[in-house]
């Protein structure tokens, strides 16, 4: 990661991604298409701020059995060191040789990631959000990255947004593509406000897709560490340990608010009749409905 450029925050078209200078290299990431697939490996995908940090937490909680103190005694590494994204610079060369199993984060679409994914090696559990709460989310983690153009205001993220001007590009693209190509891989499709509506069920549900065995105990532990009100305290899940260059973190935290419809906070009716007609557009043939609020959970 080059920190220096990283602060120009210019993003770069590459094979129609975008990419962001400074912490991601194009050449790299075109090579992680001919990565060899162990079957032991796990890929995270997500558009960005759909919960990543949360599934690399409970990610390690599986790994650890739910014993806390495993992960909270490595303070000077966050959740994306243990389990880093693989897209950035560096990553790719570190994946080769680790140590099974390899568990990594990625925003990437489809196209760059391993064919071999699509032969059913490894696993991946793709974490989708709803796309309004993800645009506010987003907006505001734009304040708190260095590496992302601060936005003039609300509008002019959600414009950019709309267009697929950031990183990760349209995230109608992305959750289409990724979910078309489901039944080929071994695919855990989960979604942030199942998540938040039932936290266990959600744990449960990844635990036997990861072929772990937890005690009832040990999965009450994932669940009770991986609640929104633990990780805010936790260092790692806030990025604490990573550098004022890259995150401001006088801006504001990187667990911010953590639930379902607080784009109702930040939307003007004509935004969200703007956005309800091109989701209507983009999403018509998608098999899945979204929560928006956190009354349709409950
Ligand atoms: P908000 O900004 O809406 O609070 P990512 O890791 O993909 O960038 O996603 C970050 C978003 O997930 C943030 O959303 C963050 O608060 C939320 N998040 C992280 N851990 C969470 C948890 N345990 N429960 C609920 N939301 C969580």
């Amino acid at each position: 990661m080059d920190f220096n450029e990283a602060k120009n925050h210019e993003l770069v078209l590459h094979k129609g991604f975008n990419l962001i200078k400074g912490i991601h290299d194009p050449d790299d990431v075109d090579q992680i298409y001919n990565l060899e697939i162990r079957d032991s490996d796990v890929f995270v995908l997500t558009y960005p701020k759909s919960g990543t940090i949360w599934m690399q937490q409970i990610l390690l909680l599986l790994e650890a059995k739910g014993d806390v103190t495993a992960i909270s005694k490595l303070n000077n590494y966050s959740n994306a060191d243990l389990i880093p994204w693989i897209e950035v610079r560096g990553n790719r060369q570190a994946f080769i040789t680790a140590p099974s199993p390899r568990l990594r984060v990625t925003h990437l679409p489809y196209k760059f990631m391993p064919p071999a994914l699509s032969q059913k090696k490894g696993k991946v559990i793709y974490v989708a959000r709803n796309p309004k709460d993800v645009l506010v989310s987003y907006f505001h983690f734009h304040k708190l990255a260095n590496m992302l153009e601060t936005p003039k205001d609300f509008n002019d993220f959600f414009e950019k947004f709309m267009r697929g001007d950031v990183f990760g590009c349209s995230w109608f693209d992305h959750i289409k593509t990724w979910f078309s190509h489901k039944d080929e891989m071994n695919m855990l499709f989960i979604t942030y406000e199942e998540m938040i509506q039932d936290l266990l069920a959600a744990v449960e549900r990844i635990s036997l897709f990861l072929g772990k065995e937890l005690t009832d105990k040990q999965l009450a532990d994932v669940v009770k560490h991986s609640t929104f009100s633990n990780m805010k305290k936790i260092p790692q899940a806030n990025y604490e340990q990573v550098s004022g260059d890259l995150l401001n973190h006088h801006q504001g935290r990187f667990m911010r608010k953590g639930t379902i419809g607080d784009w109702k906070n930040h939307f003007t009716v004509a935004q969200n009749e703007r956005f309800d007609k091109v989701f209507y557009k983009e999403m018509k043939d998608f098999p899945l409905s979204f929560y928006w609020g956190i009354r349709d959970i409950e």
